[in-house]
């Protein structure tokens, strides 16, 4: 998730492109980068004080693009930042997003002798848009020509040096706000950097391009024909318009699971060979089909991803897997060797213990392999090999989105390992199939919030929770727990639903609710029983269990529904009403949801 920011008018538009990508910032510190056709262009690795420190005096223009960057393809390096142009130095681009077909479209661009600056798939875009110069002369036609062509998902912003007042913005399943001022536009991710020049904006919808000029804006289809949008007033102040207009960046970051998932899954699906294509893994592919043990790594959620992929890989992919925590792997003197392989599961890539973890395992001698989020972190330049899960930036220290999508991970791994060793095409194809309809299902839950709010509001007074599942939902009962604990400060604890009447059951009566985690599983009827056996003790019971289950309302004081899935997959559904009603209890508490006490986003000390 990157920050793109254009602007055409008549102020400096060094100062208003600098000054936008500041509130930006929450959306990608890898490397900065601006242009203007005046003074061209400036890059910087890291955040946008670096860029601002490298702004020669004198920097001016009344137009021109800039961009934060989150590595997705391509390191942070100052090669990789944004702005990229064509082999002209005419054609520039900003881009929020992934092209999946850029390795082909660059093979055949090379082969008509263009030469690439980046390892970038965005750069791509402009020797494009010069392709297509070459025959059209119109710079939007060109554009639009262009962008037809892409494969994935974008939010960018085009700028030609002999057009040099107009910016073409373009959306397909990345956020483009366009907006309009007096003798001036603009093109941002969200709102926040132009609300302090107008409060007139269109948000584009997919497959929308805006072409703008200080004094004129057109919006086209890709397929050129015009769309007439009224624009609309936003009364938001910045700090809302960065969170898309919720309240908190964990809300936000709970919204965007279905749109997480589409990016996990980009690119990597081959779902009629029942395959997955994870690139960071093909190099090493011949010594996992090797390996013989895999060991898990990670800390807090991350860990709880982990204790879930176990038990997608051991089912499905047949591979025997153990699951450690990171501050206790290094310490507990492992067995390993060159037959096993070190999975560490991070969002920040950079905890202490998940990185002591690593190291211990490479001293060992194993395979050393990473799900990480945040591109070039430590970890993921540690490990041998691995997948980034494509997140985007979590900046609410509960972990939310990355949790979807590091399960989402697993399930593509457990295919990749899989299809190595007894799993089917069929098999295969059909966990593929049902990966592809989580982001519906997804939605179809998040439509649940206000009910869901209620529910937190009905339970507020409460201060103990106890929170059951089973099979795939064990670790999802400690990860809801988690949730709560951290951002609303009450007791909560996960436990094995079966394991309950070997004593945590003493706790319950009818202050100490549960949530029972019940999808219509192979395990549900051992779920009833034990719900049951908490019922005796007058412990209420909240249940997430799958639509069209009415017989649950027997046995549950209250019931969150998810939609139907694979067994394997029902931890990606059944962990977003955890996160719901975790957030709206630690809300209902006035707490500071995004930053708890006592917590950091990334553990970077044992
Ligand atoms: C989760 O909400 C917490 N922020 C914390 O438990 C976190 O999962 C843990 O610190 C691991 O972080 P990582 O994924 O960045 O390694």
């Amino acid at each position: 998730m990157c920050g793109i920011f254009a602007y055409t008018g008549s102020k400096n538009a060094g100062e208003v492109l600098l000054d936008g990508l500041t509130s930006l910032e929450y959306r990608g510190y890898d490397s900065a980068g601006v242009f203007t056709p005046e003074s061209g262009v400036v890059k910087a690795k890291g955040a946008v004080n670096n860029l601002k420190r490298k702004i020669p005096s004198g920097y001016y223009g009344t137009s021109g693009i800039a961009h934060l960057r989150w590595a997705t393809h391509g390191e942070p390096t100052e090669e990789n930042a944004h702005p990229h142009c064509d082999c002209s130095g005419d054609v520039w681009v900003v881009h929020n997003g992934i092209i999946e077909n850029f390795k082909e479209l660059k093979d055949a661009l090379m082969k008509k002798g263009h030469s690439f600056q980046s390892a970038t798939d965005t750069e791509v875009i402009s020797h494009l848009v010069e392709e297509h110069l070459k025959s059209e002369t119109n710079f939007e036609k060109a554009a639009i020509k262009a962008i037809n062509e892409l494969r994935g998902a974008y939010g960018m912003v085009l700028q030609y040096k002999k057009d040099p007042s107009r910016i073409i913005g373009a959306r397909l399943g990345a956020p483009v706000v366009i907006g309009l001022g007096e003798g001036e536009g603009f093109v941002a991710s969200d709102a926040s950097p132009i609300l302090r020049h107008t409060r007139t904006v269109v948000f584009l919808n997919d497959g929308e391009i805006a072409s703008i000029t200080p004094h004129s804006h057109e919006i086209f289809t890709r397929d050129s024909k015009k769309v007439d949008r009224t624009p609309e007033e936003i009364e938001w102040d910045e700090a809302i318009a960065q969170r898309d207009g919720y309240e908190h960046f964990m809300m936000k970051e709970i919204m965007e699971a279905p749109e997480v998932v589409r990016n996990t899954l980009r690119g990597r699906l081959i779902v009629e060979e029942g395959r997955a294509k994870l690139g960071g893994l093909e190099q090493v592919a011949d010594e996992l089909q090797a390996v013989k043990r895999l060991i898990i790594v990670g800390c807090g959620t991350a860990y709880y991803a982990g204790l879930t992929g176990e038990y997608m890989l051991e089912e499905h992919a047949g591979i025997p897997v153990e699951v450690e925590l990171g501050s206790e792997f290094r310490y507990r003197s492992p067995i390993l060797d060159e037959k096993t392989a070190v999975l560490a599961v991070t969002q920040s890539g950079e905890t202490a213990d998940t990185l002591e973890a690593v190291r211990e395992g490479k001293r060992k001698g194993a395979i050393t392999l990473g799900i990480v989020n945040t591109v070039g972190s430590t970890i993921a330049r540690e490990t041998d090999a691995g997948v980034y899960n494509h997140a985007g930036p979590e900046i609410g220290v509960a972990s939310t989105k990355a949790l979807v999508s590091q399960l989402t991970a697993f399930a593509l791994l457990t295919m990749f390992l899989g299809r190595q060793r007894s799993m089917t095409a069929t098999e295969g194809k059909e966990i593929a199939e049902a990966l592809q309809a989580l982001p519906e299902k997804i939605e179809k839950i998040l439509e649940q919030k206000d009910a869901i709010e209620k529910l937190a509001k009905k339970y507020a007074k409460c201060r103990d929770f106890m929170y059951l599942g089973r099979k795939y939902n064990y670790a999802v009962a400690f990860e809801g727990a988690l949730k709560l604990k951290e951002i609303s400060y009450v007791h909560a604890e996960g436990c094995g639903a079966g394991e309950m009447k070997h004593g945590p059951l003493a706790m319950i009566d009818e202050n100490f609710p549960s949530i029972a985690i019940a999808p219509s599983d192979s395990v549900y009827d051992k779920m009833i029983s034990n719900i049951q056996v908490v019922r005796a003790r007058k412990g209420p019971i909240i249940a997430v269990a799958t639509e069209g289950n009415e017989g649950i309302k027997e046995y549950a004081d209250d019931v969150m529904y998810i939609p139907d899935t694979i067994e394997m997959l029902t931890p990606i559904l059944s962990v977003i009403p955890l996160q719901l009603f975790a957030y709206y209890f630690a809300k209902e508490k006035g707490l500071n949801v995004d930053r708890p006490r006592n917590l950091a986003k990334s553990v970077t000390v044992e």
